[in-house]
């Protein structure tokens, strides 16, 4: 919600909607977290991942008192706010790179990655995750700085420890003036091989992705495998010292990016014995296609693999991919649907703004895009802009998210949040009417899960279990009525929860989620 006309959301405009997300009563969304994206100064080469100063407010989105007001807000209502720290890398106009550049002997030279190369070329194949060498020149030095993203993206060098002590510091400044924890970007990147070893490259058949139809091509090529980028058992250390300083303040947490791997590689990050990460974004729905069978693989896998005491978080859509209603065509029921999935499943769900409104992507002309992600591949749908349109809050000018001309154009003009709001059948009614339900479930909130055979093989179907509640949880993932069989599991339950008005006892609707307590 952008507050001054500048076309730009920011912190008063998203203080004024905090009743919109929490007011105590099942008419808001009811959620207990907020994570903000990057708001700090940066010169927003990639959107505020690219920072130049780790302790203020960029001006755009307003100022520290704008902040501490947010804050205050938030807490009044229970909601905790968590901030992004982007520490992979900085930008290249943070003041520590701006004097890291201009000798080898700077004493913050040490805090980037460094290397001569040879004869003038990159020292290894690295390559940048937004294409081209990971490798630029530095002509003040003669030598060549380490981006594993964009150019203006300086990787940080995690063995300098001044830099870990620097980062540190950084966190308990946010978490003195408030905040409960981070969202850390790409935190499975921070150490890189110090003998700078090439990077394999594997073969692969790309499979077809779900709504990204630039891989739905089965044609075999080369990928980076990022072994010596990637995954280093250091970064495992560096995490478990930032574990050290959140814990110094009690009910503190950090949740991870770890840019995919395996499901195993990914859950390593809790660490022995809750020791490094409190939560690990589970982003394998992503890739997935919206199916009963794909998504129980997935769930019963990471059931299978999760440190014990370790607890999930699930994601069906971010800033940077494809949102899940145009990922998988959703129609409002399959979106209520896949929404009763997320709040559901044991772990905590991260819901994308709009997600709640059922929002797709929006399609953009090129001359539009902002993301230079999609620029550089334009035609390719690999541009993130299309997920990052502004929120449609009315049906006024600009869905009434700006009385300026919005930074990217507002989306979908049925759907906004007040017609939602009016419509009790609308997926943001449903959307609020599970999460008042689910918070006042311990089975559901806080339980133990375990995945059951439902009717079909079409329904994801699992009880969730806690000292006071035991309850089943069926979904019909399809178009189809789904027969319950007399005597069978699903026909034994007394629904308290439905999509349907009048759930039937024989039978599930066409992506019907039920919510039933199991008998004694
Ligand atoms: C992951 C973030 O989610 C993405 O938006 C960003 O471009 C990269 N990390 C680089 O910081």
């Amino acid at each position: 919600m952008d507050s001054n006309g500048d076309g730009v959301g920011d912190l008063p405009g998203l203080t004024s909607k905090l009743d919109v997300l929490r007011d105590g009563t099942p008419s808001s969304l009811g959620i207990e977290g907020l994570w903000l994206s990057p708001v700090y100064p940066s010169p927003n080469r990639d959107f505020g991942y690219d920072i130049s100063d780790y302790s203020s407010i960029d001006p755009v989105y307003g100022t520290m008192e704008d902040f501490d007001r947010l804050m205050a807000g938030a807490r009044a209502r229970g909601i905790h706010l968590i901030m992004d720290l982007v520490v992979n890398h900085s930008s290249t106009e943070h003041p520590w790179f701006r004097q890291a550049r201009t000798s080898r002997e700077n004493p913050f030279h040490d805090y980037y990655l460094w290397s001569d190369g040879t004869n003038g070329k990159p020292p290894n194949n690295w390559g940048s995750t937004f294409g081209g060498s990971a490798w630029e020149w530095n002509e003040q030095t003669h030598e060549f700085y380490l981006h594993s993203f964009l150019k203006e993206q300086a990787d940080l060098n995690w063995r300098n420890h001044r830099l870990r002590e620097e980062i540190h510091d950084i966190m308990r400044f946010w978490m003195n003036r408030g905040v409960d924890g981070f969202r850390l970007d790409v935190a499975n990147y921070y150490v890189k091989d110090a003998q700078l070893r090439d990077n394999a490259h594997e073969v692969v058949i790309t499979q077809p992705m779900p709504g990204n139809p630039s891989k739905t091509l089965y044609i075999p090529m080369s990928r980076e495998v990022y072994d010596h980028t990637v995954d280093q058992p250091e970064t495992h250390d560096a995490l478990r010292e930032m574990r050290g300083v959140i814990d110094e303040k009690p009910g503190h947490m950090m949740v991870g990016e770890i840019a995919q791997r395996t499901q195993g590689q990914v859950l390593s990050y809790y660490g022995d014995g809750d020791s490094e990460l409190n939560l690990v974004f589970n982003f394998f729905f992503f890739v997935r296609h919206f199916r009963a069978k794909d998504f129980r693989d997935i769930i019963q896998r990471t059931l299978d693999l999760l440190p014990e005491g370790a607890w999930p978080a699930w994601v069906l859509s971010n800033h940077d991919v494809v949102r899940a209603v145009s990922r998988y065509h959703c129609s409002p029921p399959m979106t209520k649907s896949m929404i009763g999935l997320l709040l559901t499943l044991k772990g905590t769900p991260f819901l994308y703004n709009g997600e709640e409104l059922g929002l797709a992507n929006t399609p953009l002309l090129r001359k539009l895009l902002q993301d230079p992600v999609g620029k550089r591949y334009w035609p390719l749908p690999v541009g993130r802009d299309g997920e990052r349109t502004p929120m449609p809050w009315d049906d006024t000018a600009n869905a009434g998210f700006t009385t300026g001309v919005p930074w990217l154009p507002v989306s979908a003009p049925a759907m906004s949040y007040s017609t939602e709001s009016a419509d009790p059948t609308s997926v943001l009614s449903f959307t609020r009417r599970l999460s008042w339900f689910r918070s006042h479930h311990s089975a559901l909130n806080a339980g133990d899960m375990s995945i059951v055979a439902g009717p079909s093989d079409t329904c994801l179907c699992f009880t969730r279990t806690s000292s006071a509640e035991h309850m089943t949880i069926t979904i019909n993932l399809s178009d189809q009525t789904v027969a319950i069989p007399r005597g069978s599991f699903t026909s034994d339950q007394i629904p308290l929860f439905s999509t349907e008005e009048q759930p039937s006892m024989d039978s599930l609707a066409p992506w019907e989620v039920r919510i039933a307590a199991a008998p004694a």
